[in-house]
């Protein structure tokens, strides 16, 4: 008599996420976990599925996205997601967090990525994970809590100033109890222009509630351009003195007993504009230096544009431009800026103006800084997709598979064992997921089969909502999410609570 379990993948060739060479194996699974991998000949399962001639790896983890609401509207919502085998999403990045905010007003960009204010309803991240669980979608998600978020509330939407002392004290308690509440960490989005008069002691002393429990330091830098450095600088500081804790700080002491740096994530690193071609070379050599000292990891996007809101004031001539949405002018989406400042008869700066609220692509990074990125062992993948843009950067239906068959197959950047490692198992470690991003018993069975000799993504720039190639089946939590057919419609994924919650 055979053991029973729920779901047996037969003859897959397992990329298990450590980054270890692959090998041929079954893998069982019952209710929401690996049970068994090896060879199972003496086991049947009420589910068989054969994976001869295709790799199965653990459910891809999206490092970096902006899916905070996308994952409150059902499976559909995360199509983009689970038809390019992603079974776990971090939101809340870039200082950008749905929750804990209520607005009555229109948000002030970039928190409008996440919507109008008709989505700003969660008035608390308890209320957010809520949501999640009354609701839930077809991927597991981990939610951080947005700097940006913060400090529309605390200072009452006056946001384009450094905060004072009382309104800094109310950030670092919304914060603490956001964490208590189940939030992973904390986000900052320094480079855009409210954020960016916050001063670093303002990032530091709001911050300082992931000392007391648990938490990473997640940001988009202040400048990722010509000061790049000094903003890696930055970024490492803040971990540390937020590690230091206040009273070290003010004495000037150097180390406290409890000191321990926050570990920090930098947020889609790049090198931006054309000045800056190349500097990846120095701005690795840095974090890898001062990444001796303290912990720093940092996700990436296989594109060498970047995408968020408008911003006319930083337009340039040598950084072409593609609109990705516009309140006043949704039928410009999908164009070049250029093209429609032409048509209008206006300068770009002028046709830019006129799109406000809108989104745009700027192709302002070169690929040899992508590919240099994106191999470092330090790195993670991040789609930071915009999933409510109306002809968003392909990056948000694309980016795994992209990475998987042209960086991997067609270029040969590295192998498939590391970069699925760089999409699993290491993300795992990063944010603390000691029972996801790797395949072995015990594990929850977030798994993804797929064919490594035609996983493709065939999202563009001009059709950037195409579905993959190669992906066959995905399952979160042992539950199917989609297979040849499609998504399957079930909603098995869960909300992670900060797993770093100081017990
Ligand atoms: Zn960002
Ligand atoms: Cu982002």
């Amino acid at each position: 008599m055979p053991l029973r379990c729920d779901l047996v993948i037969r003859h897959a060739t397992i990329i298990d996420g450590t980054g270890a060479p692959r090998y041929r194996a079954d893998v069982a699974v019952t209710g929401d976990r690996i049970v068994s991998v090896g060879d199972l000949g003496g086991m049947s399962g009420a589910e068989e599925v054969d994976g001869m001639g295709l790799a199965l790896a653990p459910g891809f983890i999206d490092a970096h996205t902006h899916d905070d609401r996308a994952v409150l509207c059902g499976p559909q919502c995360q199509h983009c997601k689970v038809s390019q085998g992603v079974t776990t999403v971090v939101v809340g990045n870039c200082g950008v967090s749905l929750a804990p905010l209520r607005m009555s007003r229109r948000p002030p960009p970039p928190l409008d990525l996440l919507g109008d204010e008709s989505w700003f309803t969660l008035g608390s991240f308890a209320e957010y994970g809520e949501a999640l669980e009354k609701r839930p979608t077809n991927v597991n998600t981990l939610a951080f809590c947005g700097h940006m978020s913060l400090r529309v509330e605390a200072m009452e939407g006056d946001v384009y100033r450094a905060a004072n002392d009382r309104e800094i004290g109310a950030m670092q308690a919304r914060l603490a109890e956001a964490l208590q509440q189940g939030a992973a960490g904390f986000t900052t989005g320094l480079y855009y222009a409210p954020n960016a008069q916050a001063t670093t002691d303002e990032v530091v002393a709001v911050g300082e509630a992931l000392r007391a429990h648990g938490g990473i330091y997640m940001t988009h830098m202040r400048d990722e351009s010509d000061q790049v450095l000094d903003s890696i600088r930055e970024t490492l500081r803040i971990g540390r003195d937020i590690g230091r804790g206040a009273k070290d700080r003010d004495s000037g002491r150097e180390t406290g007993a409890a000191e321990r740096p926050v570990e920090v994530i930098i947020s889609h690193h790049k090198c931006a504009m054309p000045e800056n071609f190349g500097r990846s070379r120095e701005t690795l050599a840095l974090i890898d230096s001062l990444g001796q000292d303290q912990p720093v990891a940092f996700d990436v996007y296989p594109y060498p544009a970047g995408s968020t809101v408008m911003m006319p004031e930083r337009l340039r001539q040598d950084v072409p431009v593609q609109i990705t949405w516009s309140v006043p002018h949704p039928e410009q989406a999908g164009r070049d800026l250029d093209d429609v400042a032409r048509e209008w008869g206006m300068t770009r700066k002028a046709a830019a103006e006129k799109l406000l609220p809108a989104g745009a692509i700027y192709f302002q990074m070169d690929e040899a800084d992508v590919r240099r990125i994106m191999a470092h062992p330090r790195s993670m993948i991040g789609s930071d997709g915009i999933p409510h843009d109306a002809v968003p950067h392909p990056r948000l239906w694309g980016t795994f598979p992209r990475v998987l068959g042209h960086y991997v197959r067609e270029v040969g950047l590295f192998s498939l064992e590391t970069a699925v490692h760089k999409m699993t198992g290491r993300t795992a470690a990063i944010f603390g997921l000691p029972d996801r991003g790797t395949i072995r018993p015990g594990n929850f069975a977030d798994l993804v089969l797929f064919d490594p000799a035609t996983v493709a993504d065939r999202a563009t720039y001009k059709t950037p909502t195409l579905t993959s190639l190669g992906i066959h089946r995905v399952w979160a939590n042992g539950v199917a999410t989609l297979t040849e057919a499609g998504l399957t419609g079930a909603a098995p994924g869960r909300f992670i609570r900060n797993p770093r919650l100081a017990a």
